[in-house]
Order: C-alpha cells, then sequence, then structure tokens
C-alpha cells in the first residue's frame, strides 16, 4: 500500500511555527503507523516543552495584529482556505485514510465535513455583534462588545483527523485567536496537510502553529502551555479522564476551556419505533469509523415487544457489513486505530459474554481476503446485555452493539441517564408525546430523535456532565472563544 498524492507537497513531517516548517528543537522524530497494515510508512517531528514555547512566542506576538484585522479580512482567509481544503479533497481524505484507517469515502465526507466548519465561521467572523443595554441612568452609555480570548491551544483526537481541528481552528481565527495546535500522535499528517493549506491561504505567520509529539512527550509539551499564562483557552476532544487533568492544570492560570469528552451514549428503540428507521439509524450512528466516535451508541435498549424483531433486523444488516481497506471499494470499516483499542473491544466482548450476552454476530478480531492486517475488529451485535458488564459503563470505541432489552419508559430513561456522562442520545419514536417528553428527560448535550446522524457545522455539539463543557459548531461556538467585554461611558450630557 503506498500513499501516492496529486501534490506529495502536503505530506509535512516537521512542525510550523511563526510561519516556518522547522523539525523539533532536540531533531526527535517518532513513527507513524498505517493501521491497515501496521507499517510505520511515516516519521514527524516529536516535539518537546522547548518547541512548544516557541510555539507560544510565535502566536503571542501575533495576537495583537491578528486581532485588530476587520472581520472580513479574517473571514476572507477562512473562505480561501475552505476553497484550498475542498481543491484538495482527495489528497487530505488519502492522508486521512493512510494514518487512521478510515474507508475512502469516510475521509471524503469528512473532509467536507470538516470544511464546512471552515466556510461556516467564515461566514460567523462577520456577526462577532455586542449590544447596546438600555440606560437607567441619564448621563451613561452602556455597551457590551465581544473581543477574542487570545492565543488558543487546541488539542485534537486520532478518531476524526481533519474535522476535529477545522472545529477548533476556524472558530479561533474567526473571533481574532491566534492558535497553537497539537494533533493526536497517531494521526499527526493531515493536520500538518491543513495548516499547509492554511499557509498558503496567506493566513499570517505566527497566527497558527502545530507542533507534533510521541506519547511520551504530550505531558512535557502541553504541560508548557498549561502553565503558560498568554495562552488564555485550551480546546480538548478525547477522553474524560485526560480533560478532568486538563482542567486541574489549566486551573493554575485560569484559562478558559472547551472539554469535548467521552460519551456511551444510549440509543432507545420504543415498542412504537419505525424499526426499520431505528435499524439504518444505529448503523449509522453505531458503525461510522467503526465505532470509533464519542457519539456513537454504547448501549442499545430495545423494549421487549419488539425486541427479537429489532435484533433479526440488525444483525442481517450488521453481518453484512464488508470490513477491508480504506482503499478498496467494498470496504465499509476499516481497522482500529492500534493495538490497544483491538485489545479494549476484545476485553469488552469477552466480559460481556461471560457475564451472560448471547453472540448474535462477529465478536472477534477479523481477517479476510482483503483485511489482512492485525487491526480488524468484526461488526458485533450482543444480545441480553446487562449493567453489570463493562462495557455498560465505558464507552467500547469500536463496532460492537450491545442490546439491552427493557419494559417501561421511566425504567429505560432512569437507566439511559445512569451514567458520569451526557454527550449524545437517541431515541426512535412515532409518538408525539413521547418525543416530547423523552427530549426533555434525556441528560444529554445532543439528541437525535428518529435520526442517527446529528452532527452539523450549524448545530451546537457538546455535552454536560462529564462529557465536558463548551460547544462546537453554530454561533454558540463562537462564543466559545471571544469574551465579553462591558463599556460603561459615563458624564454625557
Ligand atoms: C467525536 O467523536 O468526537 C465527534 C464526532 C462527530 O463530530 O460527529
Amino acid at each position: 500500500m503506498t500513499l501516492t498524492l496529486t501534490r506529495p507537497s502536503l505530506i509535512r513531517a516537521d512542525n510550523f511555527i511563526n510561519g516556518h516548517w522547522q523539525n523539533s528543537v532536540q531533531r526527535q522524530v517518532y513513527p507513524v503507523q498505517n493501521p491497515a497494515t501496521a507499517d510505520t510508512f511515516a516519521q514527524v517531528a516529536d516535539s518537546s516543552a522547548e518547541d512548544a514555547k516557541l510555539a507560544t512566542d510565535a502566536a503571542f506576538a501575533a495576537f495583537e495584529s491578528w486581532r485588530n484585522l476587520p472581520a472580513k479580512v479574517r473571514s476572507n482567509y477562512l473562505v480561501r482556505w475552505h476553497e484550498l481544503i475542498i481543491e484538495n479533497r482527495h489528497d487530505l481524505a488519502t492522508i486521512m485514510s493512510f494514518e487512521q484507517g478510515k474507508p475512502l469515502a469516510e475521509s471524503l465526507a469528512e473532509v467536507n465535513y470538516g470544511a464546512a466548519y471552515v466556510d461556516w465561521f467564515a461566514g460567523e467572523a462577520l456577526r462577532t455583534y455586542g449590544d447596546i443595554l438600555p440606560h437607567t441612568v441619564a448621563d451613561k452609555k452602556l455597551m457590551v462588545v465581544k473581543e477574542p480570548v487570545g492565543v488558543v491551544a487546541a488539542i485534537t483526537p486520532w478518531n476524526f483527523p481533519l474535522a476535529m481541528i477545522a472545529r477548533k481552528l476556524a472558530p479561533a481565527l474567526a473571533a481574532g485567536c491566534t492558535i497553537l495546535a497539537k494533533p493526536a500522535e497517531d494521526t499527526p499528517l493531515t493536520a500538518l496537510a491543513l495548516v499547509a493549506l492554511a499557509e498558503e491561504a496567506g493566513i499570517p505567520k505566527g497566527v497558527m502553529n502545530i507542533v507534533t509529539c510521541s506519547r511520551n512527550n504530550v505531558a512535557d509539551l502541553v504541560g508548557s502551555w498549561l502553565s503558560d499564562s498568554r495562552v488564555r483557552k485550551v480546546t480538548f476532544t478525547g477522553s474524560t479522564a485526560v480533560g478532568k487533568m486538563l482542567a486541574r492544570e489549566a486551573a493554575g492560570t485560569l484559562k478558559r476551556l472547551s472539554l469535548e469528552l467521552g460519551g456511551n451514549a444510549p440509543f432507545i428503540v420504543f415498542e412504537d419505533a419505525d424499526l426499520d428507521a431505528a435499524v439504518e439509524g444505529l448503523i449509522a450512528a453505531k458503525f461510522r469509523n467503526g465505532g470509533q466516535t464519542c457519539v456513537c451508541p454504547n448501549r442499545i435498549y430495545v423494549h421487549d415487544t419488539c425486541y427479537e424483531a429489532f435484533a433479526e433486523k440488525l444483525v442481517a444488516r450488521v453481518a453484512n457489513l464488508k470490513v477491508g481497506p480504506w482503499d478498496h471499494q467494498d470496504s465499509q470499516i476499516g481497522p482500529m486505530i492500534n493495538d490497544k483499542a483491538v485489545s479494549k473491544i476484545t476485553r469488552h466482548v469477552a466480559d460481556a459474554l461471560a457475564k451472560g450476552a448471547t453472540l448474535l454476530t462477529g465478536g472477534q478480531a477479523l481477517q479476510n481476503d482483503i483485511a489482512t492486517g492485525p487491526y480488524y475488529f468484526a461488526p458485533t451485535v450482543l444480545g441480553n446485555a446487562n449493567h453489570d458488564m463493562e462495557l455498560a459503563h465505558d464507552e467500547t470505541f469500536g463496532p460492537v452493539a450491545p442490546l439491552f432489552r427493557f419494559h417501561q419508559e421511566e425504567e429505560v430513561i432512569q437507566a439511559a441517564n445512569d451514567t458520569p456522562y451526557g454527550l449524545a442520545g437517541y431515541f426512535y419514536s412515532q409518538d408525539i408525546n413521547r418525543v416530547w417528553r423523552v427530549s426533555h428527560k434525556m441528560q444529554t448535550g445532543i439528541v437525535g430523535i428518529n435520526e442517527g446522524a446529528i452532527a452539523s457545522e450549524t448545530a451546537p455539539f457538546g455535552g454536560v456532565k462529564e462529557s465536558g463543557y463548551g460547544r462546537e459548531g453554530s454561533h454558540y461556538g463562537l462564543d466559545d472563544y471571544l469574551d465579553t467585554k462591558y463599556l460603561c461611558q459615563g458624564n454625557l450630557s
């Protein structure tokens, strides 16, 4: 498998700091793996706190001039960046599939999804409105203006190597913030290519800086940003454990935080659901990206009266999902990201089976005529799941759909909410009263009602409880990068 691009210059291995591509200060590199084969195919900069500080110096120096640009000028940079992303979408998708494993069609869809945030925030840059407040005293005028928070550190995950960084960088730039970015260790190349296109769009030097590092250096590199009072915000997508650590460390300089963390999403199929629609919604939500998403259903609750019918329809669909490498036209599920991911999925399935689950399809690591690498896992459906199982409490982050049987609406709401997490929840029902009642009771930041595909640049993405805080996308997503300043003018005649 070779990485062949129309524009090979989009493959970058260095950090981008203050407008220059440069190796890490200590001249170290680390290997990047192709999950389809487990082979190393690239080496990128393994940076440390020294590189992080250089990036901070650059972003801090660039902030005043970037924030002072007319909003229209910042917007135009985003417009140009968006055009370049679309023009280069095939190359970006190829890089993404190569380092992340998802089928090419999914990578192409992700490029469009990420680009949509850039396009959206090019528009939102023009709408950072303030307020004139009604005065209560004759000689005063009270106003509110919105200002960029300052230097923003964006730390992004491997499951959506382009969309997650785009939806942090685009609002930050639109608001007038400058950026420090650190992509996930497993998938740095997509983010580097995206930044190369930002450079090509003419975004001034110092405004966008990106540094890469291996797992060994993350604490050192990110620690530099967390302790630096010039960094005013951290935006992170990843695990709840890391999110809590960031919150603790960022407290020292009271940085703003946006945290998009773990999910453990419930998916409820009521007795009045359209079962075919529910199966299709579940396939879309659960098996997208091989189940490696924060919003994918982790617990599927099915009413007793339609449990068998639903399970049968679901198994028929899941058993036919084609597992294979990104570059095979039939592939619908790619490899998992690495061996740790496969071990966790295997452990969850074994634990569930030991505690009484029934295996309806799949259930193990897989190899077939096209999927020959070590990280493939068969799309799996488990019946008779219960809350003693590990997978009821911990995201499996893989293609495993456990079915839980329920009898009463109250019982299932209680079970769905019985988790520290609250990112997304889904339910299927054709009863309009139930739709409103259940939507109200779901303790999640996002609710899919008779719908499995919930993500959109026009909507606020984010969670409640230990799934974090802050919103990405929509006009709410811009607010996360703006401070509110109150101006009080007195002694007016
Ligand atoms: C995530 O898994 O963190 C994001 C998924 C999405 O944007 O749909």
